[in-house]
């Protein structure tokens, strides 16, 4: 069995003891972490910015993967990569030039990202596979931590990882990943899963995420 890389998303952390919940998931293993950027109109809701990931950084050495829900990416991605974002991911919905600003995030020496909504047509990301370093496919429609999986999303795992075993390219799976789905998520053949409440949500955060990691052994 290949190994389950998790990212947790910190949307679902204690912001109040954000330091704290970080080292939690970092002792039990963890070196990515998702960072869930909404702006209230891409999205109806918001979050935080880069003030935020700029005070993140500061305490962590893990991969940050910044997730882009919002509007106009382009004119944000001087800011989230400033912050210190290793990965940038944009919505396939947000941008009318992706070869731009695929090619824009990269030139900065940033990873880059599309995610795709669960009703988005996933074969179109093949025209940019030369260009990504990370695809996310939406297992929810973006906006909230704690959502039911869609299960119609398994499709687009299956073909977008048999399309570019040819490539580096990662693929992450975003929304509603948790103990009953995270099996059926991997046997996709996908690389990464972010998971907020179903880590998070745990009394024993370090127990939750051993169990996520080995769950089909
Ligand atoms: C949804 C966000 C997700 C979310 C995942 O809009 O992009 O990253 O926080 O949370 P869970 O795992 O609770 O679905
Ligand atoms: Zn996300």
């Amino acid at each position: 069995m290949k190994n389950r890389i998790i990212s947790p998303s910190l949307l679902s952390a204690n912001f109040t003891r954000l330091s704290e919940d970080i080292k939690i998931v970092e002792d039990a293993g963890v070196n990515r972490l998702h960072l869930d950027v909404m702006d209230g109109h891409f999205v109806p809701n918001l979050t935080f910015g880069p003030f935020i990931i700029n005070d993140i950084r500061k305490v962590t050495n893990s991969h940050l993967e910044t997730h882009l829900m919002i509007a106009n990416p382009r004119s944000y991605f001087d800011d989230y990569i400033d912050a210190g974002s290793d990965t940038l991911i944009f919505h396939f919905e947000a941008s009318d030039d992706i070869i731009t600003d695929l090619k824009y995030i990269q030139n900065r020496g940033v990873k880059a990202g599309i995610a795709i909504n669960p009703d988005s047509d996933y074969k179109k990301l093949l025209d940019y596979t030369e260009f990504l370093d990370y695809i996310l496919i939406m297992s929810v429609f973006p906006g909230f931590g704690g959502q039911s999986f869609i299960e119609s999303t398994l499709d687009s795992m299956k073909f977008l990882k048999d399309n570019t075993k040819n490539s580096n390219i990662l693929i992450g799976v975003d929304g509603g990943v948790n103990l009953s789905t995270i099996d059926k998520v991997y046997d996709t053949g996908i690389d990464v899963t972010i998971v907020g409440s179903g880590l998070y949500g745990a009394k024993n955060i370090k127990r939750r995420y051993n169990k996520l990691v080995l769950n089909d052994q």
